[in-house]
């Protein structure tokens, strides 16, 4: 049986915060600083399932030091964003591949499944609270963050009976310093893996972001916006960046992009390369090694490659460097093909090209 709607209690906050600090947050976002003034919360219990759905005002979490998150990591999210179209109205990208992403990430980590109704009903629910919040200015969204996590107070080592789900929403701009298009330089960590087979590469938890974490600080020490990983058994096939997955551009117009059961099935990659493939490209999921991207940029064949995600969009990549060589050149220009695929997906995005393949759901 589908699991019937939820009946959110809702209690709004008291100090929320004013128009006018709104607006001064809005005009000037960046990414993950500022958040909005209400929170989703759903209760889950071995005995009880989901229960006591609620809105309530965004503040800290009462958390027993003895919870099982805070020593074992059981914690998974997602990533998302509203946009604010010409006419007023709100509207996200394909909520249902985050529900069913966050249930694989769920099964990986001993979590127990959110339905998709629930998820659903958790983001309508948090921007009738924070609609707000929504910016409208060019390349500005509401960046929400679903996450869940073992709540229950208990060392010994086994799936918590006790978890919280949580939504978020932090207005934000583009991820990255230089803008949305700007070219970034990635750095190609040899030192470091992110994930392993039958690891949880490809579930959206915390623990492989801690472990990219030293990766990406060495990636900031060597001048480079993102790292990127390989294989951890060959330490030759891409992986992802710590934050997006990868794509390479053939001068046949062929999109080349990593498979591999250890990376994140990323929505956006898989929307961009469905744009692609209506567009009659050539698209290739297949392993893919550093050395086919070091010679096929020296040969002319590889002509741009790019990072896509939530947080990203699609942002050129113009170098690639590792502590023996390096791919492209800093200053290279944002590739064509790169900058007109981010274009098609954001217009669809923000209302301004029909949505033909029905990926946009009204909030
Ligand atoms: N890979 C990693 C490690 C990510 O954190 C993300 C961002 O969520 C992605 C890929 C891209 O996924 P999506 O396009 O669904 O945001
Ligand atoms: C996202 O794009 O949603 C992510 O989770 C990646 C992170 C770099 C913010």
């Amino acid at each position: 049986l589908a699991p019937t709607t939820l009946q959110f209690l809702r209690s709004m906050n008291p100090e929320a915060k004013s128009e006018m600090e709104r607006m001064e947050i809005l005009a000037d976002p960046g990414f993950g600083k500022h958040f909005t003034d209400h929170m989703v919360d759903i209760c889950w219990s071995a005995r009880g399932s989901w229960h006591r759905p609620r809105v309530q005002p965004y503040g800290p979490i009462s958390l027993d030091p003895a919870a099982a998150v805070l020593h074992y990591g059981q914690e998974i999210f997602e990533g998302m964003k509203a946009y604010r179209h010409e006419d007023g109205s709100i509207w996200t990208f394909r909520p249902e591949k985050n529900a069913e992403r966050m249930q694989r990430s769920a099964r990986r980590m001993a979590l127990p499944e959110l339905p998709t109704e629930y998820f659903i009903d958790s983001l309508k629910e948090i921007i009738k609270a924070d609609g707000a919040w929504v910016p409208s200015e060019p390349d500005t969204s509401l960046y929400i963050r679903p996450f869940m996590f073992a709540k229950e107070s208990f060392l010994g080592v086994r799936p918590a009976e006790k978890v919280n789900y949580y939504v978020i929403a932090s207005p934000a701009g583009p991820y990255f310093a230089g803008g949305g298009v700007v070219p970034i330089s990635i750095w190609l960590s040899t030192t470091y893996s992110r994930a392993g087979k039958g690891g949880t590469g490809a579930a959206k938890t915390g623990g492989n972001y801690a472990s990219s974490l030293v990766a990406q600080a060495e990636a900031y020490d060597n001048g480079c916006d993102q790292v990127l990983f390989l294989d951890s058994e060959e330490n030759k096939y891409l992986e992802e960046l710590g934050g997006m997955n990868i794509v390479l551009v053939y001068k046949d117009g062929t999109l080349v992009t990593p498979h591999s059961d250890s990376i994140l099935e990323g929505i956006t990659r898989d929307s961009i390369l469905e744009l692609a493939e209506d567009r009659g490209l050539k698209v290739e999921r297949r392993r893919v090694t550093i050395d086919e991207w070091r010679e096929g940029v020296a040969s002319g064949d590889i002509v741009e490659a790019f990072a896509c995600g939530t947080a990203a969009v699609v942002t050129p990549i113009a170098l690639v460097k590792s502590a023996d060589f390096e791919i492209g050149s800093a200053d290279a220009p944002a590739g064509p093909l790169t900058l007109s695929l981010r274009e098609e997906l954001t217009d669809i995005q923000y209302g301004r090209r029909e949505d033909v393949h029905g990926w946009m759901t009204r909030l």
